[in-house]
């Protein structure tokens, strides 16, 4: 327990924990994409499959307090290591450190509030259907959710699709550098794989970036109807 304790109380122990909690929620953000690229297959299999993912409800109920649990030690460990590293600043200010890390540091608070905020709105526009209640009352020929026509008719305003767009490009910029923060946290981010690293990152957040946009997009322009 003190060992735990100690571990959890440190700067090494609070950037572990960001790391996992950042890895376990971009997993969570590749799946959820995977599974809403599925409204191109057409109405069917994306019914189907939220039929599916609340079929269970304890799984669905543990799913959404590990998802819960991840943004709060993500959030927190996020404000406690920009408060230690601010503290830590002031008291012997360098002006040898490296741009590039304050600019990444800086880059990932902003674009982590902002990302807060879309979330929020985003379960009021789609979960809990506070922006249109009339969204969870669509049914399908088969009496299931229609998920498909939600995510039609909420994406038919540009206002909103512009919006999605917007945090979907702020969620590639937070992915960009987080990714390769974690690898620096867990120790594998070195001279060699530095460059690889960075790569790798932009590259995994280009792809969530334009997985996400192509459906607001595709609703844009007719594709999907
Ligand atoms: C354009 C991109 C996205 C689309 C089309 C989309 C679509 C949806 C839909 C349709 C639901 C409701 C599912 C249902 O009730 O059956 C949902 C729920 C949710 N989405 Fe998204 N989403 C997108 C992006 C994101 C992103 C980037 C995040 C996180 C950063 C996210 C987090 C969530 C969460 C936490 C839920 C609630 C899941 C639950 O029911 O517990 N979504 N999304």
């Amino acid at each position: 327990m003190t060992t735990f304790s100690n571990l959890y109380h440190s700067t090494l122990g609070k950037k572990y924990l960001m790391a996992l909690s950042g890895a376990g929620l971009f997993g969570f953000v590749v799946l959820h994409m995977l599974g809403n690229l599925q409204v191109f297959l057409g109405p069917e299999p994306l019914n189907h499959y939220a039929v599916f993912l609340k079929s269970k409800p304890v799984l669905l109920w543990g799913a959404r307090l590990g998802l819960l649990l991840l943004v709060f030690l993500h959030i927190l460990t996020g404000v406690q290591l920009t408060l230690r590293n601010r503290a830590a600043r002031t008291e012997k200010y360098d002006r040898t450190k490296p741009y590039k890390a304050s600019y990444a540091s800086r880059t990932l608070v902003l674009s982590g509030a902002a990302l807060f905020a879309f979330i929020i709105y985003h379960l009021m526009h789609f979960t809990v259907g506070l922006v249109d209640p009339a969204y969870l009352q669509l049914r399908d020929a088969a009496d299931r959710h229609d998920v498909y026509r939600m995510t039609i008719l909420g994406f038919s305003h540009p206002g909103v699709s512009a919006f999605y767009i917007a945090s979907m490009a702020l969620l590639c910029l937070h992915l960009s550098h987080g990714v390769g923060s974690t690898f620096q946290s867990i120790g594998f981010k070195n001279k060699q794989t530095a460059v690889w690293i960075d790569r790798i990152s932009k590259m995994l957040a280009v792809i969530v970036f334009l997985g996400n946009s192509s459906m607001p997009l595709a609703v844009l322009a007719g594709i999907l109807k």
